[in-house]
């Protein structure tokens, strides 16, 4: 039963109260004999004609009732009408089952419940889907019935498990001399790269606040403050396109330092991992978890969230194609792009339309093409481009890459971060078809030295790599007025199975570096005022060196439960166009509240 890892040692007698006497999932063979009251759920009801079982649930397990008239006519009479999903209370003695009848997929199997009295507390009507059984049912009717849903032992012990976590971490940072402070949910658009969520001001005509996309500013001035140290649990909302591991609310577990070096955020971080992984799973990850620069990640995995769970490495061949004959290679060469390549084992395991449908997965995330090349028996280069790769290339190619017959080689041509993110996507795609990851391991791991900028999607402005607060790194920061494109920061990321799971930063704690920042990222005058004037503000007064990082608990929670959607471990998630289909919000609101908080709507004229 779930409660023997419960963080806050809680035992089954805890749940003792004067409607039940025990918990349905801890009745095993030692009770046999003894009387029980047990209250629950139907799970399911079985009319046998002389006798009637009724499966019981609650949180922790399932039990099964026997009705039998020769035993006890009125509870008999009673479960006839009872139907999957009323909640009862049933009272009676526990019998071990003959060795017939043991059921082993029931963790109370070898007994049952013979009952003496039954109590109806509420009738249900039909559910829409029975409760352990949705595998087949669409996850929006799953949403529309919550409450049914979350019944089930899956999602119990899905959102168990994120509370285990959330306990354990709190432990942790508690016994480091973190405090726990709460910062507004009524804050202040502060933009940190998504859209706000916006709400109107009822006594400031005109006025909004944004609900946070996260409490950075917050916790840096706590910081300037002087606690120190403070943590967390922060709700965080961000307007942006959702996927399975991104929701337009979500909890990060926030963390600010004092007086810090980017070690010292690692290394706390480090622990917090450890113990969380420790506590709630019993399992001891290997510390220091490893670093790799991001510019390394990018190289070898084509990614700045690498998957460590496979090999299959991206190997540059840039050299070998200097005097190349085909012509995208020479262009994008002498452009001072890169030629990137993945070796991948046998191309017999690739029809034709599966090497069109890489191509085409290329070209979807941005490539040009893909080229391909098969080594046939005796080392023959088998591609489209075969016929332009001289002698001396095929026999580099071989050496460098180590070919052997049957590899499939896999090339792109293109600016660094293009052709490296499009073998990256490519990589990934590979490890799952040829089931390469090793899904029964967890591997974490640091993504350090970002550039402090990037090129937004224009190609022409800069934006931050984090976010405006981060501190360049020292020895390239004199880059920043000549070739801010060089200057590297001081950020990190934690990846966890090829998802990012944290990222966090050294921040800047002089204000004309701030300043200087903002106006690199073209922020104008008036907005820097406007939405950072009271943190540049703040930031005169005396500020300790700090740094910090932000865990993304679901994200986190859903990696760790071996879960493929963030929305499997919390509560009452959105959907993928941002709609909560329990409570059917986003909706409209009254005329009056409109006026209340001065909003005209102008309905969206239909094309
Ligand atoms: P960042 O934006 O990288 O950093 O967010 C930190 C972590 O939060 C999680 N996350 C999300 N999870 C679910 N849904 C989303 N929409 C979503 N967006 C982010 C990710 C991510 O790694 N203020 C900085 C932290 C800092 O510098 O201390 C920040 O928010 O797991």
């Amino acid at each position: 039963m779930s409660l023997k890892n419960n963080k806050n040692n809680i035992v089954c007698s805890d749940y003792q109260t004067i409607m039940r006497t025990n918990l349905c999932g801890e009745i095993n063979k030692s009770f046999a004999g003894k009387e029980v009251t047990l209250c629950g759920w139907v799970s399911s009801r079985r009319d046998h004609g002389k006798l009637i079982f009724i499966d019981l649930r609650d949180f922790s397990g399932v039990i099964q009732l026997v009705f039998d008239p020769n035993f006890d006519i009125q509870p008999y009479n009673t479960a006839k009408d009872i139907r999957s999903e009323y909640v009862i209370s049933v009272k009676g003695e526990v019998k071990k089952r003959t060795e017939y009848t043991i059921n082993p997929e029931l963790a109370t199997g070898e007994v049952e419940i013979v009952t003496s009295k039954i109590k109806i507390f509420n009738k249900s009507k039909t559910p829409p889907f029975t409760i352990e059984k949705k595998e087949n049912i669409d996850e929006i009717t799953r949403l529309r019935y919550r409450y049914l849903d979350l019944r089930s032992q899956d999602m119990q012990k899905n959102l168990r498990l994120k509370h285990d976590v959330i306990v354990s971490t709190r432990q942790y940072l508690n016994s480091k001399g973190f405090v726990e402070i709460e910062t507004p949910i009524l804050a202040k658009s502060t933009p940190e790269g998504a859209r706000d969520f916006l709400v109107p001001s009822r006594l400031n005509t005109g006025k909004f606040y944004a609900l946070p996309q996260s409490p950075q500013l917050f916790k840096q001035i706590l910081m300037f403050s002087g606690f120190d140290r403070c943590y967390q649990i922060a709700r965080c909302f961000r307007d942006e396109d959702l996927r399975s591991d991104r929701q337009p609310e979500f909890t990060q577990i926030d963390l600010e330092m004092s007086f810090i070096g980017i070690d010292d955020v690692i290394n706390l971080t480090d622990g917090l991992i450890y113990s969380i992984f420790k506590e709630v799973l019993n399992e001891e990850i290997k510390l220091p978890i490893e670093k790799i620069s991001w510019k390394e990640s990018m190289e070898k995995y084509g990614t700045d969230k690498p998957d460590m769970r496979f090999e299959l490495l991206i190997r540059d061949i840039s050299n070998i194609f200097k005097n190349s004959k085909v012509k995208i290679f020479k262009n994008v060469l002498d452009n001072k792009g890169i030629i990137k390549s993945l070796v991948v084992d046998d191309f017999s395991k690739f029809t034709r339309k599966e090497l069109d449908n890489l191509v085409d997965l290329a070209k979807k995330n941005g490539a040009g093409g893909l080229a391909w090349i098969k080594i046939e028996k005796d080392m023959n280069f088998q591609s489209p481009i075969a016929k332009f790769i001289t002698e001396s290339e095929k026999r580099d190619l071989i050496e460098n890459l180590n070919l052997k017959e049957k590899n499939l080689l896999l090339i792109v041509a293109d600016e660094f971060i293009k052709a490296c993110s499009v073998l990256g996507v490519i990589r990934n795609y590979l490890g799952n078809k040829l089931k390469l990851i090793k899904r029964d391991e967890h591997k974490f791991i640091w993504v350090c030295d970002f550039p402090l900028f990037m090129l937004d999607d224009t190609g022409k402005r800069l934006s931050p790599s984090h976010h405006p607060f981060t501190k360049p790194d020292e020895k390239t920061s004199k880059f920043l007025d000549s070739d801010p494109l060089k200057v590297m920061s001081m950020a990190y990321d934690i990846v966890l199975d090829g998802k990012e799971i944290g990222g966090g930063s050294i921040r800047i704690d002089d204000i004309n570096l701030q300043r200087k920042i903002f106006k690199l990222l073209k922020v104008g005058t008036e907005k820097i005022e406007e939405n950072f004037g009271f943190f540049l503000r703040s930031l005169d007064y005396g500020v300790p060196p700090h740094g910090g990082i932000a865990i993304g608990l679901d994200r986190l929670v859903m990696l760790i439960g071996g879960l493929d959607s963030i929305r499997e471990v919390i509560a009452f998630p959105k959907t993928q166009s941002a709609s909560c289909m329990l409570t059917n919000s986003p909706s409209k609101v009254s005329g009056e509240q409109l006026k209340e908080v001065h909003i005209d709507v102008i309905e969206e004229k239909k094309e």
